[in-house]
């Protein structure tokens, strides 16, 4: 099956009430290890490559790479999706190559980095989903700055600031025709989110909450929602990492959004932690090896076990086989008569 549109599966987990995790790769062994634990769990599939990602795999690797899983995993209707574009030009070019859809991040500039206006973040966006769904190529756009609300975390002071306003959520979605919406509500990219469990005042549920309320057919996105599990920095730190203590979005906040319009959660660094525990632990254990094989598999097999249990708990699985799905093309034939 071809690689197929982000809108149909987020489409399908609203009407089925479940998420779906959308998982970063740079290299082979993710795709694949993604890959089984869909099959292993008869789950759809969101891969997503950052622009960081598609320099590391001068992006034509990982495009390949993704046209082999669709045809080794026909049964699993797979999205490529972009993650965190940062101008019209770089979507542009995921959507030349073949990336069934894209996320344009106008809540900064270009530079990835300086929150912009939100009227650039409208022109923009609204420049991507005129390009984008001409194609039929789905487009997630975000409001408000991704950051964590204690001091000295992500964002630090200015997060509070930063996050997503419900009166300019309607507007946006409402000016740009976004497909998916990214909110900013407390989380932040990376290891080190909350010095503690997070609690309603760091992670602001009730601000995700308010925003479904407002806009109920909206497909909502949580980024920045890995877990961090504390077995997983345990293995690194035993094995000679130096990871320091640290608190992720717990599962059952994830499910709580899921219970209000959040359709596709993403997850890097979980996968990181899993894939550099398990290489730390072939070092430590067994220093003469050398053939990457014999670290790159359990590498490979300690992410797929992530990447299962995320399936499963964010209820993706065993919806791989529960629709059809339509081509690009038809995609864009809708679009053009909404
Ligand atoms: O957006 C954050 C993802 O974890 C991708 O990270 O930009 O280091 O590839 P990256
Ligand atoms: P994590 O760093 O929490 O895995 O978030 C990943 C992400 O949001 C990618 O866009
Ligand atoms: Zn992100």
């Amino acid at each position: 099956m071809p690689l197929v549109s982000m809108r149909q599966l987020l489409d399908e987990a609203a009407k089925g009430g479940y998420g779906v995790g959308a998982f970063n790769v740079n290299n082979m062994e993710q795709i694949q290890a993604i890959m089984e634990a869909a099959r292993e769990t008869q789950s759809p599939v969101i891969v997503q490559a950052s622009r960081g990602a598609r320099s590391y795999s001068q992006d034509r690797f990982l495009y390949h790479l993704m046209l082999a899983a669709s045809e080794l995993y026909p049964e699993l209707p797979t999205v490529l999706h972009l993650d965190h574009g940062n101008s019209a030009a770089t979507c542009k070019s995921a959507i030349e190559l073949g990336f069934t859809s894209v996320m344009i991040d106008g809540s900064l500039l270009e530079d990835g980095k300086t929150p912009s206006s939100f009227e650039y973040n409208l022109k923009v966006t609204r420049e991507v989903v005129e390009m984008a769904h001409a194609r039929g190529v789905t487009v997630e756009g975000e409001i408000g700055v991704l950051g964590g609300i204690e001091d000295g975390h992500g964002a630090g002071g200015d997060a509070l600031a930063h996050l997503t306003d419900p009166d300019q959520a309607v507007e946006f979605v409402e000016k740009t025709g976004v497909d998916a919406l990214a909110i900013a509500i407390g989380t932040s990219h990376g290891a080190y989110k909350f010095s503690r469990k997070p609690t309603g005042e760091t992670l602001k549920m009730d601000r995700l909450i308010e925003i479904h309320k407002r806009l109920p057919k909206t497909h909502l996105v949580m980024h920045g929602s890995s877990s961090v599990p504390k077995e997983l920095q345990d293995i690194i730190n035993q094995y000679g990492g130096k990871l320091k203590p640290t608190w992720g979005v717990p599962v059952e906040e994830i499910q709580l959004g899921i219970r209000n319009g959040v359709r596709k959660i993403n997850v890097d660094t979980d996968n990181r932690l899993a894939i550099t525990g398990a290489i730390r632990k072939v070092f430590a254990e067994s220093p003469e090896k050398f053939d990457p094989r014999d670290y790159l598999k359990p590498a490979r097999e300690a992410m797929k076990r992530v990447v299962a249990e995320r399936m499963q708990q964010f209820g993706q699985a065993g919806h791989a086989g529960t629709y059809t799905p339509v081509s690009l093309e038809e995609m864009a034939r809708r679009y053009a008569q909404a």
